[in-house]
């Protein structure tokens, strides 16, 4: 079987038939995994991330046998601004090659991953990264670091570095704030001035705060031409975010963001990053927050369901999404290989 590299998408042109069955093999196999259908990935957005940005690169390739369908595809990221040892491996099989929930792979679908993985490493080496990270999708019931797939990571020398779980969140009930707060609901990423030098600093806090376990993640340095690329992003990309900024007497202390991605499903959206600044925490903040975050979702994007994830030993965040009912489908677990050099 032959490694082929994927063409860069063209802007305006209908995506490749490659790009169009990666996505349908990736829902394919998350569906399997949550039982959800809106759990799923689009066209457009690889299309977007295959163009890569200013922030990363992304080298996609399909691993092939001569007049045959694909086997199973590799996208390869690279972030460009920091974690630059890192690269982050995708692996989409075809169905063909998926075991069963709960089966072991057959002997065909273990060497088509193992010659995934052989090439996610060599690229990965090739591009002077040091570092090998990817994820797994599994059952909300399974043990993050048990099975098959993680049985096979681990042989070839990733170690376990994050446990995630994943669930979905109704529109719920409004949030109560004291009167010395101040709530700024904000459409993608276009912060007023006053509020700008708050943000940036509680993004650079959240890159530092949000669990990251062993998987390697430098702090993020967030710059006001960094926020206007970004808020530039999300409008080259049609993606329509919401950010609910809460302050007080000292300015900016915590941030919610909710994002809907073109091509998902109507009343889907996904949430980002939810931050309280360090002296503005333990006044039950957060989840008053996520509530007006899903509120602006709602009124802002049309968004009746909410997609979250966050570390499984993320106590504080666990506690506030079981406060706002939110129903687990899944789990994940991120890996890291550090490559001989
Ligand atoms: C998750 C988070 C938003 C919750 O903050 P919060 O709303 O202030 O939490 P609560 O008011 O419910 O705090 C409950 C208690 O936990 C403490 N606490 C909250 N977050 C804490 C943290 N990250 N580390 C240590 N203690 C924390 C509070 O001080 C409080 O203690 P107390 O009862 O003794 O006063 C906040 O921890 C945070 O910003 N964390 C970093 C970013 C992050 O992990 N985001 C989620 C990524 S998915």
């Amino acid at each position: 079987m032959q490694l082929v590299r994927l063409d860069r998408p063209v802007p305006g042109a209908e995506p490749a038939d490659d790009v169009v069955n990666l996505v349908f093999l990736a829902n394919l196999a998350a569906q399997e995994t949550t039982g959800d259908t809106a759990s799923s990935t689009s066209v457009e957005r690889v299309q977007h991330r295959l163009r890569g940005s200013t922030e990363y690169d992304t080298h996609a390739f399909a691993l092939v046998a001569p007049d045959e369908d694909p086997a199973g595809y590799l996208l390869l990221s690279t972030p460009l601004l920091e974690d630059l040892q890192v690269a982050d491996a995708e692996i989409i099989l075809d169905a063909a090659h998926l075991p069963l929930p709960g089966t072991a792979f057959e002997p065909e679908g273990r060497a088509v991953l193992g010659q995934l993985y052989d090439a996610a490493e060599t690229q990965a080496a090739r591009l002077g990264r040091s570092l090998v990270q990817t994820w797994l999708l599994h059952g909300a019931d399974e043990a993050p670091g048990t099975g098959d797939w993680a049985d096979l990571l681990r042989a070839r020398g990733y170690e376990l570095g994050l446990a995630e779980i994943q669930g979905v969140v109704e529109i719920g009930g409004e949030p109560t704030w004291p009167a010395d707060v101040r709530v700024d609901i904000v459409r993608d990423l276009r912060f007023p001035s006053g509020l700008v030098k708050g943000v940036l600093a509680l993004y650079h806090r959240a890159s530092v705060d949000v669990p990251h376990g062993g998987l390697h993640a430098d702090p993020v340095d967030w710059t006001t031409a960094r926020l206007a690329a970004a808020a530039e992003r999300v409008r080259t990309t049609r993606r329509e975010v919401v950010s609910v900024v809460l302050s007080d007497a000292t300015g900016p202390v915590g941030i919610s963001e909710i994002t809907r991605f073109p091509g998902s499903e109507p009343g889907i959206a996904e949430q980002g990053i939810t931050m309280i600044a360090p002296s503005a925490r333990g006044h039950g903040y957060g989840l008053e927050l996520k509530k007006a975050a899903l509120q602006a979702a709602a009124a802002e994007l049309g968004a009746t369901r909410v997609y979250t994830s966050n570390a499984a030993d993320n106590l504080w965040m666990i506690d506030i999404n079981r406060r706002l009912g939110w129903r687990v489908i899944s789990g994940g677990s991120g890996w890291q290989k550090v490559l001989d050099t």
